[in-house]
């Protein structure tokens, strides 16, 4: 599979659970395991674009796919507009829950650069946090819109926007 833009073999283990091979093999520690069993949402990474838990699926299955984490969706130079948004908007606290509502977010606008406020709360009623609060959140999510826009993601080019 390819793995923020990086080639990486199946692991050994053909049961090893996508997040753990991100985690344990690959180092990628953005992705967060909360309740292993798909009901928080921390673990949620894009798999050819769609977001997933990766405590559900199998590394396996991701063969052939384009898998993105947290840190595929940030950059060193310079906080994204998203993280931008979320800094803004007090949306994070401990951060637990963070790279899954990172990653979501990601993928809703991606798709929906115009949703409102109630498909977002809608998309993240998959996502749980135990202690910012949801209402920042949602906010910090509707202002990274503008950012989402054709216009804006042509403009710069890269199509990353998270
Ligand atoms: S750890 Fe995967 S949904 Fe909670
Ligand atoms: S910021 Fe702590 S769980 Fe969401």
């Amino acid at each position: 599979m390819k793995v923020n833009g990086v080639d990486h073999p199946a692991p050994r283990d053909a049961r090893r659970l996508l997040a753990d091979h991100l985690r344990h093999d690959l180092g990628l520690t953005g992705t967060h395991v909360g309740c292993e069993h798909g009901v928080c949402g921390a673990c949620t990474v894009l798999v050819d674009g769609a977001a997933v838990r990766s405590c559900l699926m199998l590394a396996v299955q991701a063969e052939g796919a384009e898998v993105v984490t947290v840190e595929g969706l940030s950059s060193d130079a310079e906080l994204t507009p998203l993280q931008k948004s979320f800094r803004k908007h007090h949306a994070l606290q401990c951060g637990f829950c963070t790279p899954g509502m990172i990653t979501t977010a990601h993928a809703l606008l991606s798709e929906e650069p115009n949703c409102d406020a109630a498909r977002v709360r809608e998309v993240l009623s998959g996502n749980l946090c135990r202690c910012t609060g949801y209402i920042p959140i949602v906010e910090a999510v509707l202002e990274a819109r503008a950012a989402y826009q054709p216009t804006a993601r042509a403009s710069d080019g890269s199509g990353n926007r998270a």
